[in-house]
This record gives C-alpha cells, structure tokens and sequence, in this order.
C-alpha cells in the first residue's frame, strides 16, 4: 500500500515513508541479499518517530519506536519494532507537570536516539529522562541515574573511547537553561555543573574532545509566548547570537571560554578533536535554519569546519562541501579523538527530503565517495560497525542503515564495506514490512 502524500492540511512527517507504522512484529530468520559479514555478531537498534494516534504536529514529536535486527552467524535472526512504552504512550491525556509543579520527565517521547553504556541499553530523547530498555526491545522504565539526574538529558550524549566515560548534557526551556553531566565507566554520575548561557537555546548536540567538551549556543530558541498564542514554541532569532563553550571535562561554568561565531544552526557535529592548541569540530551546518513559518526561508545543511584557536581566542569558519547532507558519524573509536574519515546522509533539496546517497569524507585528502541507493530508495543516518580487529584501519567496517524502497513499499537493511563504499552492498536484509525514515541508532556489537 503507498502512502499519501503531503498537502495542505497533511503534513510531510505523516506522508509516504515518514508516516507511521501501527504493527509491532517481530520476524524471524530474514531473508538476505549478498553476504553478511560474520564479524558482525550484535544488534543494530534504530528510533524514530511514530506517532500512535497517527498524528503529530511536528515530525519530532511522535510516540519513539525502535526498529532492531540481530546479526548472528552471518545471519539475520530476527526484526523487532517497538514503541518505548513511556507514560505518554500509555496516557497519552494525562499531564505534564507532577503534583509538586515540576516538569514530569517521564513522559517521554523517547523517539530520538538509541545507545548503550555500562550495560544498559537506553532509549533518549532531549527534553525527558532516558527510558531503559532490554536488548530485545521491550521497556524497564524511566531511568534516571539513581535519581542525580534532575533535568532532562540529550539525545545525543558521547562515550569516550578512552576513559568509556558517559558526557551529555540537559537543556530546558526554563531555567536552568543547561546542565553538565559526567558519568564514570561503570554508568555512576559524578559530576553535574549548572552552565550559564544567554537563553533557553535548542540544544540539540554538542562535541567532546580528550580533555574538553564544547557547547553550542546557537539562535534557535524557545518562544513560549509565541507556543502560548498556539505557534510553533522554538524560533530563529536574528538577536541572539551563537558561540561555542570549551570547557574542560571536569571543569565547571566559571572555566567555560566563549567563542563567537557565525549565526547558524547545527544539529549534529560530525566530531571534534584537538590539535595542539586549537579544536577543530566537523559539523552539519545550516547558515539559517526555518524550524516554522515565521522562520521565513532556511538553508540547507552542509559539512563545515570551525577551527577554535584556544591560544589566540579566534575561530576560523571553512565550508568543506557544497552538497546537502546530514546525520554525520564516524567510527565510534576516534569520538573526540582526531577522525580522517566520515560518513553522512545525502539529503534531498527539501528540508524534509531525504537523499538517495551515503557520503563518505576523507577529512585529510579532502576526497569523497558516494554510495548511490537507486531511483526511489532513500536512507538515514548511516551507523558505522566496526570489524572486530582494535588495531584495523579506520574505515575497517560496515555502514548500516535501513533502506527505504518506493516501488515494493519496503525496506532492507544497507549492509556497504565502508573501505569500498561505492561498491554495490555486501548484503541487504529483507525486511518484511517498510521501517519509516527515523533519527538515529546504533550498532551494539556483543560482548568481547
Ligand atoms: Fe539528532
């Protein structure tokens, strides 16, 4: 069955593949196309938005569903989907506030991203607590690290290669407009500092570095004057500003550095580094972003580069591309460390259209690959999973990501050599039914 398509009243995150699916399947022993690498033993978990009453009025604010496939053996042994169940999925009507008047963090949409650290898997999304859930998807419940967690947390927290630390941080709409967090190894909170910044900024993502993390204060951000009169409540502000924070790790608001920059809008760096005195962040950069009509007309986003001199208090802007793209990563072993290679979505010249490409970069000769999907199929984030050898090249691995194919209305799972990345896909995994475009996810590779 084809989906409808947008009109006036009809949205795009409710049309085509963006539209929700209401089964949750699970499917087992899939068929395969190619070859699955037997280095990949794990689970790849995506989420996404999926509105259960089929309805949303953002595409960011739907019910999260989490769609995951086991790979075994070089076999693909089962497809789940499941919806976080989190008190607004179970009460959708209920309020938001608790009895004491603070904002009730457990009702989550728990639609934005999928990760694992000190064990658990934990599904997250920017303005709640993070919802834990097991590996074969089904919910355990709000988890708020033995209750030192006191705002929401971001979706996009980093682990830390090197000291496996958990770094994230929370933002809210009220004060206190931005905390820091810093989590040990084994999954213990151990530092929480209150950050100063202008205003309640959207902030979505961020960068860490060996010895520092880097905040994004950038000029989106919430209106509730304008949400009360029944507009869109965050807004592009040509007044605020935008800076990037460097503080060390273990620092605190008193040691964060300001540095100015262009007005812009990120929503995901690629990853940051440092190189002596300076820090150097990759980023999905929209020079303006249009969150709603009042916005006027936005741009599309692009890989870019801002070089922080720590010495001399400068930052140096530089485009590295031309083209659309969006939802940057890298091997998760180089997060915070120098990276040469990243991998990105192609996006479409809408700002709701996704791409038919996968972008691969080479940050130090400047060369790029793409890996073409064909006519009609469009993907997402492209997740990298490593090949199992600690000391192999940097793109020793696969990209992975669900496929979306207009002509039969269903998707694969992309498996593509990132060493040979526009090469056809060792494998595609059939999945039985379409897994609607979605945001972000990870590939969870057993236990050594
Ligand atoms: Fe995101």
């Amino acid at each position: 069955m084809s989906q409808a398509t947008p009109t006036e009243d009809l949205p795009f995150h409710l049309t085509g593949n963006f539209a929700p699916v209401f089964d949750e399947r699970t499917d087992f022993d899939l068929e395969i196309e190619g070859a699955i690498p037997p280095e990949l033993q794990g689970r790849f978990f995506r989420n996404g938005s999926n509105p259960q009453s089929g309805s949303s009025p953002h595409w960011f604010m739907g019910n999260g569903m989490i769609h995951g496939v086991e790979l075994r053996d070089g076999k693909a042994v089962w497809y789940r989907n499941r919806y976080v169940r989190t008190p607004l999925l179970e009460e959708p009507d209920a309020p938001h506030m608790s009895a004491d008047g603070s904002v009730d963090r457990t009702r989550s949409c728990a639609n934005t991203h999928v990760i694992s650290h000190a064990g658990r898997f934990l599904a997250l999304e920017e303005g709640s607590f993070p919802f834990e859930i097991t590996k074969e998807l089904d919910t355990v419940g709000a988890y708020d690290f033995d209750g030192k967690l006191k705002t929401a947390m971001t979706a996009h927290p980093r682990i830390c290669p090197e000291t496996g630390e958990l770094l994230f941080f929370g933002y809210g709409a009220m004060p206190p407009y931005l905390t820091y967090y810093r989590v040990s190894a084994d999954g213990k909170l151990v530092q929480s500092e209150e950050i100063n910044v202008k205003g309640p900024t959207m902030m979505h993502d961020w960068n860490i570095t060996r010895n520092h993390v880097i905040f994004m204060d950038l000029p989106m951000i919430f209106d509730l004057e304008a949400a009360a009169a029944g507009g869109m409540p965050i807004r592009w502000s040509d007044e605020y500003g935008a800076r990037l924070g460097v503080m060390p790790r273990e620092g605190g608001n008193d040691d964060v550095v300001w540095y100015d920059v262009d007005p812009c809008y990120v929503f995901h760096p690629m990853n940051a580094y440092e190189d002596g005195d300076k820090i150097v962040i990759d980023s999905s950069r929209f020079e303006k972003l249009a969150f709603g009509p009042a916005d006027g007309k936005g741009t599309p986003s692009m890989l870019h580069r801002w070089t922080i001199d720590t010495a001399n208090r400068s930052v140096a802007e530089e485009p590295l591309d031309d083209r659309p793209a969006d939802f940057p990563r890298v091997h998760d072993r180089v997060t915070g460390l120098k990276h040469r290679y990243g991998y990105m979505a192609g996006m479409g010249s809408g700002a709701d259209t996704l791409g038919s490409t996968l972008l691969k970069y080479d940050l130090d000769s400047g060369k790029s690959w793409t890996h073409d999907l064909g006519k009609g199929r469009q993907a997402g984030e492209p997740v990298f999973a490593a090949s199992t050898s600690a000391d192999s090249a940097e793109d020793d691995g696969w990209i992975l990501s669900f496929v979306y194919d207009a002509a039969t209305d269903k998707s694969d799972l992309l498996i593509a050599d990132a060493g040979n990345f526009d090469a056809a896909p060792v494998a595609r995994v059939k999945i039985p039914t379409r897994v609607p475009f979605g945001f972000h996810g990870s590939w969870i590779a057993d236990p050594a």
